[in-house]
C-alpha cells in the first residue's frame, strides 16, 4: 500500500488497527459520526427505494439520509432523482410518497412549480428578479445520480464515484441468479432503534448469536450447530433417524418462516409441509441432502405452477455460492433462502439512533394484484407485532449500545472466523474516512459484500 494511503489511514480517529478489535467509540463518538457523515455517506451508492413503490407515472418517494433528501420520481423518461430543495430559497418540495403527474411539484412558500421531469414551469412575478437568476438551467431541479439493481433505485451524491455495479462486486451476480429484480413486497416494517446504525447491522452479520438469542432456532438444528450447545457440550440432535431429521428440517424452516417473516415465505412452508413423509435414507446427513434436493425441486415447481418468475433453485444452489445473508455496503441487506427473501435497510439518524426497515419479498406472478405497501408500518422496536427473530435481536441492541459506554470497555473482540463481516466493512469505513482512491474503495466493497459468517478478509488496505 502506498505511503500516503497509509498515513491517511493512520489519521483516522478510532481506526480499526487490529482487525479483530473494533474500538467502541466508533459507535457513539460525535466526531466519528460527523466524519462518517462527511466522508462516507456522500460517496456511496445508497438503496433509495424499491421501484414497486413508484409504479405509475408521476409517483415519487422521498429518500432521506441525515440532512440530505432526494426525490425519486417515475417520469416519462424513466425513473429520475432530484435533490429535494426549491431553487428559490431552498424549501423541501416533497415529503413522503405521492404522485405529481397532474400538479407537478409546488413549493409551499412562494409557489414556484416544476413538472415531473424537474423542469421549472412557473415563477410568480418574474419581472421582480434579475433575469439571469431565472435561467432555466438555474431553476430546474438539480438531478442526483441514480442507477438501478435488484428492483431498486440507488442514488449517489458523488458524480465521480465508481459505478453501482462496480461497487457491488460479485454479490450482484449471485443475487441476479435468484431473480432478485423480480421480487415483490409482501410487507414492510420499520422501527427506530436506540443504537448506532452500525451496531444494528452487525446483529445480522453473524450466526454466532443464534444459540443464546434465538434458542428456538438452535434447538431445531437437525445436524447440530457448528458451535455446539455451548463451547464444550456435544452437538444437538444427534442420533435422529432419517425421517426425524426431515421433520426437524421442516420444523426449522417453518420456525424460520414465522419467526423471520419473509426469509422462508408461508407459500414455501406449505410446500415443505408436504415433504414430512418423504422416503429418505436413515443416515441424517444423507436424509438432509435428500430433503433439500427435494425441497428445492418442489418449491421451484410450485412457483412455476403459480406463474411466478421462479428460478431453478437446485441449479442455482449448485452453480452459485450461497450466503443466507448478503450485504451490500453500506446499509442494504438481502437474505435469500429458497425463492423468497427478507431485506433490511439501516439508516443513521443520530450517533446513537437509527431507522431499521425490514421487507418480506416474494416472487409473485407478474401483474398479480397486490396491495403493495406505500410506506413502512413503523412500530416501537419492542412491539409484539414484529416477527419473533428480529424482535429478539432488537432486545439486545439497546443494551449493547449502553454497555459500549462502560468504563474499561475499549474494544469489541471479534471471532476471526465467524464475525469477519463486521471487521471487513468497518475497515472499509476507515478507507472512506481516509479518502483513499475511489477505485480501491470500490474493489474493497466487492470483497466486503461477501456474505454471512465470513472470516476476516484482506480488503486491499
Ligand atoms: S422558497 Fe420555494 S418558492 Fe420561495
Ligand atoms: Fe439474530
Amino acid at each position: 500500500m502506498a505511503d500516503d494511503a497509509n498515513s491517511a489511514l493512520d489519521k483516522v480517529p478510532f481506526r480499526v488497527t487490529n482487525p479483530e478489535l473494533i474500538p467502541s467509540q466508533r459507535y457513539y463518538d460525535p466526531a466519528f459520526f460527523a466524519l462518517e457523515n462527511e466522508k462516507v455517506w456522500p460517496h456511496v451508492w445508497q438503496m433509495a427505494c424499491r421501484l414497486e413503490e413508484i409504479p405509475e407515472l408521476g409517483d415519487y418517494v422521498e429518500y432521506t439520509i441525515l440532512d440530505k433528501s432526494v426525490i425519486i420520481v417515475n417520469t416519462r423518461n424513466g425513473v429520475k432523482a432530484f435533490h429535494n430543495a426549491c431553487r428559490h430559497r431552498g424549501v423541501r418540495l416533497a415529503t413522503g410518497p405521492g404522485n405529481c403527474k397532474s400538479a407537478g411539484f409546488i413549493c409551499p412558500f412562494h409557489g414556484w412549480r416544476w413538472n415531473t421531469e424537474g423542469e421549472n414551469t412557473f415563477v410568480f412575478g418574474k419581472q421582480v428578479f434579475s433575469p439571469e437568476l431565472l435561467d432555466k438551467a438555474e431553476i430546474n431541479l438539480v438531478p442526483c445520480r441514480i442507477d438501478f439493481w435488484a428492483g431498486c433505485a440507488f442514488i449517489n451524491f458523488d458524480n465521480d464515484a465508481p459505478g453501482l455495479r462496480e461497487s457491488l462486486g460479485p454479490v450482484a451476480d449471485r443475487l441476479d441468479a435468484r431473480n432478485v429484480d423480480k421480487l415483490k413486497m409482501d410487507w414492510w416494517f420499520g422501527t427506530v432503534l436506540p443504537t448506532n446504525w452500525k451496531l444494528a447491522m452487525e446483529a445480522f452479520q453473524e450466526g454466532y448469536h443464534t444459540m443464546k438469542t434465538h434458542p428456538q432456532l438452535h434447538r431445531l438444528s437437525a445436524l447440530g450447530n457448528a458451535y455446539g450447545n455451548d463451547a464444550d457440550a456435544p452437538l444437538l440432535n444427534r442420533g435422529l433417524s432419517g425421517k426425524q431429521t426431515v421433520n426437524m428440517h421442516v420444523d426449522f424452516l417453518a420456525r424460520l418462516g414465522s419467526g423471520m417473516g419473509g426469509m422462508v415465505h408461508d407459500s414455501e412452508v406449505a410446500v415443505l409441509e408436504g415433504l414430512r413423509d418423504m422416503e429418505v435414507p436413515d443416515d441424517p446427513l444423507e436424509a438432509t441432502m435428500a430433503f433439500y434436493a427435494r425441497a428445492h425441486e418442489e418449491v421451484t415447481k410450485d412457483g412455476l405452477a403459480r406463474g411466478a418468475p421462479m428460478f431453478d433453485i437446485a441449479k442455482v444452489m449448485q452453480e452459485v455460492e450461497f450466503h443466507a445473508v448478503e450485504f451490500m455496503f453500506p446499509h442494504f441487506f438481502l437474505l435469500p433462502f429458497l425463492g423468497a427473501m427478507s431485506s433490511y435497510r439501516i439508516r443513521p439518524l443520530t450517533a446513537e439512533t437509527c431507522l431499521f426497515e425490514i421487507w418480506s419479498l416474494v416472487l409473485r406472478p407478474e401483474g398479480e394484484a397486490y396491495d403493495t405497501p406505500k410506506q413502512p408500518t413503523i412500530l416501537p422496536y419492542d412491539s409484539p407485532d414484529f416477527p419473533e427473530i428480529p424482535r429478539q435481536d432488537y432486545y439486545n441492541l439497546p443494551l449493547q449500545q449502553l454497555g459500549l459506554h462502560a468504563e474499561g470497555f475499549k474494544f469489541m473482540r471479534l471471532s476471526k472466523d465467524s464475525e469477519g463481516m463486521i471487521s471487513n466493512y468497518q475497515r472499509l469505513i476507515d478507507g472512506y474516512i481516509a479518502g483513499l482512491d475511489p477505485a480501491v474503495l470500490a474493489k474493497a466493497a466487492g470483497i466486503v459484500n461477501s456474505g454471512f459468517e465470513g472470516p476476516i478478509a484482506d480488503i486491499g488496505f
